[in-house]
């Protein structure tokens, strides 16, 4: 892990009134430039080649004929996502005074040993719990955090025990960033739908060994985009958001009257939209403590514990009860919904738009004015 001194030491050397905000161009961080934006930030996005145009073109600041447009001010093209961890690149963004907040893509694509060893630029967030989301790899992942907090997580089950629907989590065959999700409601069957799905290339037999198998929770899905602030010792609901799901989305809208082919007798979860919702109000307060439980857990068993944005991704049984399924230890992948307009609860909040991208920049920008600048990197 990069030491705390080595972050602070490129901090030192940092112009702090010309500093930048960066983000790798993937995931949120659009919402991300939006809120640095807002906040007077300059913003950097570090693109890949040929997925670079929504930054180079398409939000990239410029005028057009008097008319300002865009968020994204500069942006540096790689080949590879993977190449930002290259010294000379690593320079060019210390060079450019840049504070970088990590989001999902940055660590699935660089690898989250490099984001944790070899990436010394300050990041906005808490560096050691990035690894915590590997649920396959990770003995202290979210799941245990969890449970050291207290709070609901489906409970999980051998493939011999299973008798009751479960949802079976690994990841796709071919394409290793989606899911290979199915599900089951007995041994036998979770053995039958294994094999045939191995058969079919959508899951790998050595992938079974580390699948997570957990009760299925039967209710809607609610993403709670949380905002820690170490500056305020606060907790922030910022946003509920939840997610479009291909080919899921369509299956389950086909009459159950029609029979299926086989491919689409186990659908896809593969995100490709978010969604905003609000929660019924008396709710709220189950939702909470779940929060402050994760924040008191998170500096118990980690350095910094969690900084700035979190998201808690559950699911409400029909007792009203919230399960944790997964949990983001960086800003949520569906805030974009948010961007700009901001969000009801973070709306009302700050009497003002307030997204997750802009709670970031806003904790930026007071870190610095309370020359607490330390507080929120890693
Ligand atoms: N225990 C569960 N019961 C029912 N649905 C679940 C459960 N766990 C996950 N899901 C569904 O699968 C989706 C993806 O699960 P998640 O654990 O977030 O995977 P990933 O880490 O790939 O995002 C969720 O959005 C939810 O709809
Ligand atoms: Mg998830």
């Amino acid at each position: 892990m990069i030491s705390r001194e080595r972050i602070m030491e490129v901090l030192a050397d940092y112009d702090i009134e010309r500093v930048c905000v960066g983000v790798l161009g993937s995931h949120s961080a659009l919402d991300v430039c939006d809120g640095a934006k807002e906040e007077g930030f300059k913003t950097l996005v570090v693109a890949e080649k040929g997925r670079e145009k929504p930054y180079t073109k398409y939000f990239a600041s410029r005028e057009v004929n008097g008319l300002r447009k865009g968020v994204v001010d500069e942006c540096i093209v790689l080949n590879k996502f993977a190449d930002i961890m290259k010294e000379s690149v690593q320079e060019d963004l210390r060079r450019r005074n840049t504070l970088f907040v990590p989001n999902r893509s940055f660590v699935v694509y660089t690898g989250v040993e490099n984001v944790e060893n070899v990436f010394e630029v300050p990041l906005v967030g808490s560096r050691d719990m990035l690894r915590i989301e590997d649920r396959e790899r990770e003995e202290r992942n979210y799941y245990w955090l969890c449970e050291k907090a207290g709070i609901p997580v489906p409970p999980s089950y051998e493939p011999e025990d299973i008798d009751t629907l479960v949802m079976v989590k690994l990841p796709h065959a071919e394409m290793r960033l989606e899911r290979g999700f199915f599900t089951a409601r007995s041994s036998e069957e979770f053995r039958e739908k294994a094999e045939r799905l191995v058969r079919r290339g959508v899951i790998r037999e050595e992938d079974l060994a580390e699948a997570r198998i957990e009760k299925y929770i039967v209710g809607p899905v609610f993403n709670f985009d949380f905002f820690y602030s170490p500056l305020d010792d606060e907790i922030e609901l910022l946003g509920v958001d939840w997610r479009f799901e291909t080919n899921l989305d369509g299956v389950v809208r086909i009459p159950k009257t029609q029979e299926l082919p086989e491919e689409l007798r186990e659908p896809l979860m593969i995100v490709v939209g978010h969604a905003s919702a609000t929660l019924r109000e008396s709710l709220l307060n189950k939702v909470f403590p779940m929060a402050e439980k994760f924040v008191e857990a998170s500096k118990q068993y980690f350095e910094a514990g969690i900084i700035g944005p979190f998201c808690l991704q559950t699911i409400v049984d029909a007792d009203l009860n919230f399960w944790v399924y997964d949990v983001a230890t960086r800003i949520g992948g569906g805030t974009n919904i948010h961007m700009n307009c901001g969000h009801p609860y973070g709306n009302t909040l700050f009497r003002t738009n307030m997204s997750s991208g802009r709670r970031l920049a806003l904790e930026i920008k007071r870190a610095i004015e309370m020359d607490k600048l330390e507080k929120i990197v890693t």
